[in-house]
């Protein structure tokens, strides 16, 4: 594991390995010290990095997979075959069928990878039936949803885990483990930002909308603010100490995706004529302790990648931001002038106990 942490490095060692393990751990905690036997609703994209995940993890099994889509579910469980010698059960007989996965006592706790449309319900489902839930990001999409996740996990005395891999990352870990250690003093002020172009990611090769163009078609504001934000609320105490309690927020005109159809589809393409929502939100969050929060949003602006979180952080005594190739700080008193330093001068010092321990693992699994 390299001594040096580059942005690039940053950005792709966000710990998934690490949520997986925290899920583990916790888990275990409840249940013994016997592997947790996982079942997994989801194995698109994201739900089969994390299944390989897993199977590389030895705290855990996968006694069950289920998707709608047959050949996401075939693959999952090839994955678990090869990986393990034994065949997970499989449930693909339509959007509910996740609830027939629940009622089985093979299953301890699942990872649910499905359209951040669906998380809400499928959490508050799956924990009501005793099974601990690690889910994908954003937790649930409606106030109401979040409302009765929060009942469930009460109700259910079942752990609910946020797979939020960005407050992993290894800058963002050592600048937690610096305010936990004071040298930051009072928290005052934050930026962060997801800004990624994500307009492939909006269309079937046909023009019409994946779970992601649905939600860039309804919602103008920010639909996915948890890889910023997640970071930014463990610095700042949020819900430990203090907690968010307004905001205002803007969005520009929309023009990027519009683009990107035309040029993909033609400008007659019914996909092209849809009326998209703004293309880049900001939002201004005040804490009740008075803390400001500049949280950007962009998914559908044209740009190059790699692009896609940033942060900054001020406090009485020490000021950090992640826009250079290296992660910069500067430390009243610490620093042995007043200029930007390398978060590597900090990082022999002030590494997070949990990247110490998850580092090598975490470096395995590619795409936080
Ligand atoms: N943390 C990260 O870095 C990160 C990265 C990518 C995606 N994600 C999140 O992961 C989730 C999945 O994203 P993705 O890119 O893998 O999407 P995807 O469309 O590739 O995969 C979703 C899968 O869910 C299945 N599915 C849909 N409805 C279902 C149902 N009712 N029951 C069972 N299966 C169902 C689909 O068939 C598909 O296989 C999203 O919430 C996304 O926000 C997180």
């Amino acid at each position: 594991m390299s001594e040096t942490v580059t942005r690039r490095e940053a950005l792709k060692l966000g710990a998934a390995a690490g949520v997986l393990a925290g899920a583990a751990r916790r888990a275990a905690a409840a249940t013994g010290p016997k592997p947790i036997r996982f079942g997994f609703i989801g194995v698109g994209g994201r739900g089969t990095g994390l299944l390989q995940q897993a199977l590389a993890h030895e705290g855990v099994e996968v006694t069950a997979i289920c998707d709608i889509n047959e050949a996401h579910l075939n693959r999952g469980i090839d994955l678990v075959r090869k990986a393990r010698g034994n065949e997970p059960a499989g449930h693909s007989a339509g959007p509910t069928d996740y609830r027939r996965l629940l009622t089985r006592d093979d299953v301890d706790a699942v990872l649910i990878a499905t359209p951040m449309q669906l998380h809400g319900r499928m959490a508050a489902d799956s924990l009501r039936a005793g099974k601990h839930v690690l889910s994908e990001v954003a937790a649930a999409v409606t106030v109401d949803e979040c409302l009765d996740l929060v009942r469930a996990q009460k109700e259910s005395g079942r752990t609910y885990m946020l797979a939020e891999n960005v407050c992993y990352y290894r800058a963002n870990l050592i600048v937690l483990n610096m305010i936990e250690q004071g040298l930051f003093g009072e928290l005052t002020y934050a930026e962060c930002g997801y800004v990624h172009d994500c307009r492939s990611l909006l269309f079937n090769g046909d023009g019409s909308l994946t779970w992601r163009g649905e939600l860039a078609r309804q919602e103008s504001g920010n639909w996915y603010p948890t890889h910023s934000l997640g970071p930014v609320a463990q610095w700042l105490g949020i819900n430990r100490g203090d907690r968010l309690v307004s905001l205002v927020s803007r969005s520009s005109p929309a023009v990027g995706v519009k683009d990107y159809a035309t040029k993909r589809f033609g400008a007659d393409h019914p996909t092209t004529k849809l009326p998209w929502r703004g293309d880049s939100n900001t939002s201004l969050l005040s804490t009740e302790r008075g803390r400001v929060i500049e949280l950007r949003f962009d998914t559908s602006s044209a740009r190059p990648h790699p692009t896609t979180t940033y942060f900054t952080l001020q406090g009485a005594t020490a000021s950090y931001h992640d826009r250079e190739a290296v992660p910069s700080i500067w430390v009243d008193g610490k620093s042995k002038e007043v200029a930007w330093q390398s978060i590597n001068d900090y990082a022999a010092e002030y590494e997070h106990p949990l990247w110490k321990r998850w580092a090598e693992e975490a470096s395995k699994t590619g795409h936080g």
